[in-house]
């Protein structure tokens, strides 16, 4: 299952090659893939859409409104959507209406707002695809950026040989998951990350804990499986999820049960991400009871919980890679600075919670990074989801 979790946009025109394209949706589909298959009217000549949608699980999409109900097929949703568009088989019209930006189908303007990379299959007879018109097209494409899988050399739809057949399903197959794995710069890379509050327990129905969604870190996990990290997610209580492959959640609710967690598998990651909120104190005593109201005051003694961040600094190996986050309310930088040094960290990552839209619940977040030697660089203000880019950005630069 070499495509699981990826979202695959396979486009398909009007060549007698588009039969081998049901055979291409089965491959995708067999190795985990979600596909939405994107045809233009000429290709709707060659295969039938009801064809497509019973191999895809899906309905396939051609026209720019919906038949039956005029509801409007969103090309723009599509291309944020896919992690790779496949033209296969694209006919030297496609490619010319490609090179050109002629948006006169579903396809071409799904191509124009794809943001993932885009991978052609040209599928022609010979002297078609000899044309210096044709090969201008393709080298313009590839100038975008676009990546040409060629075709074969063989036997043609119109009884000639030479060039011009499209490329055999398993030989696309494979250019599309070298694609989708040359892209991720963390493959067998392993880190642990810890993320949102710990609770500690002070009887059976009361605990102390914070306001730490586990947002943040979930979304710094997601990000390195996207590289193609193995993570092990120490995850305290939080109402978020995770479905990503590649991502092993470890739920834990105590500093202390946190804490055995991630010494248990440090040992193993090429490094670490501590950005749980985890409590300082924990009640020195456990109740066993229900503590019923009374009229004295309640008075519960903590005592410190131990530091996670500053054990693995301690435990770290000169390869391994440790990050911790501070969340500041004032002399920020000073504070933030200490505990670099303290823990033995490799870079922190300050909020400050005087910053509007940093910290806690919220989806936003606004960093500054300090490494070793008083470097810092400072962010904008963005949603979480960029801000773990802009993290795991930062690991693979300390990487290389
Ligand atoms: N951290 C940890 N284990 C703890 C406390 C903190 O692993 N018991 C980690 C956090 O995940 C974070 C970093 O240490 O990456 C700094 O956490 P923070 O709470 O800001 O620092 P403390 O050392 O607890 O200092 P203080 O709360 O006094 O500011």
């Amino acid at each position: 299952m070499r495509l699981k979790g990826k979202n695959i946009i396979l486009g398909i025109t009007g060549s007698i090659a588009a039969y081998k394209a049901a055979m291409l949706l089965r491959l995708f589909i067999k190795e985990g893939a979600e596909v939405q298959v994107v045809i233009t009217p000429a290709g709707k000549e060659f295969i039938t859409p009801v064809t497509l949608s019973a191999l895809s699980n899906k309905p396939v999409i051609s026209e720019f409104f919906g038949a039956n109900d005029g509801s409007w097929n969103s090309h723009v949703d599509l291309g944020l959507w896919a992690d790779v568009m496949v033209i296969a088989p694209a006919t030297a019209s496609t490619l010319g209406k490609m090179a050109n930006g002629i948006a006169d189908n579903m396809l071409i303007t799904t191509y124009l707002s794809a943001k993932c990379p885009v991978m052609v299959a040209p599928a022609m007879d010979l002297d078609m695809f000899a044309h210096p018109s044709t090969q201008r097209n393709i080298s313009i494409i590839k100038e975008y950026g676009n990546i040409i899988v060629e075709p074969g050399e063989g036997e043609l739809a119109s009884g000639l040989e030479g060039k011009g057949r499209m490329e055999e399903p398993e030989k696309i197959l494979e250019a599309v998951v070298h694609q989708l794995e040359v892209k991720k710069k963390l493959l067998n890379k392993s880190y642990l990350v810890t993320a949102g509050p710990t609770f500690e327990k002070i009887d059976p129905v009361r605990f102390i804990g914070n306001y730490s969604s586990g947002k943040m870190g979930y979304a710094i996990a997601e990000e390195l499986a996207e590289q193609g990290a193995e993570v092990t997610l120490v995850s305290g209580p939080v109402s978020v999820s995770t479905t990503k492959p590649g991502i092993k959640v470890v739920k834990v609710e105590s500093a202390e049960e946190m804490y055995t967690a991630s010494v248990d598998c440090f040992s193993e990651s090429d490094g670490a991400i501590m950005c749980a909120a985890v409590a300082d104190f924990t009640p020195a005593k456990k109740e066993e009871q229900k503590t019923k109201r009374g009229k004295e005051n309640w008075e519960i003694e903590l005592t410190p919980t131990k530091d996670i961040a500053a054990e693995l600094g301690k435990l770290k190996a000169e390869a391994q890679l440790l990050v911790g986050f501070a969340l500041e309310t004032n002399d920020e930088i000073t504070n933030a600075q200490n505990k670099l040094q303290k823990k033995n960290l490799d870079f922190i990552v300050l909020n400050s919670l005087q910053d509007e839209g940093a910290g806690f619940g919220v989806d936003t977040n606004k960093i500054t990074i300090l490494e070793k030697g008083n470097k810092s660089t400072e962010f904008e203000l963005k949603s979480k989801v960029d801000v773990a880019k802009d993290i795991v950005a930062k690991i693979i630069e300390l990487n290389n």
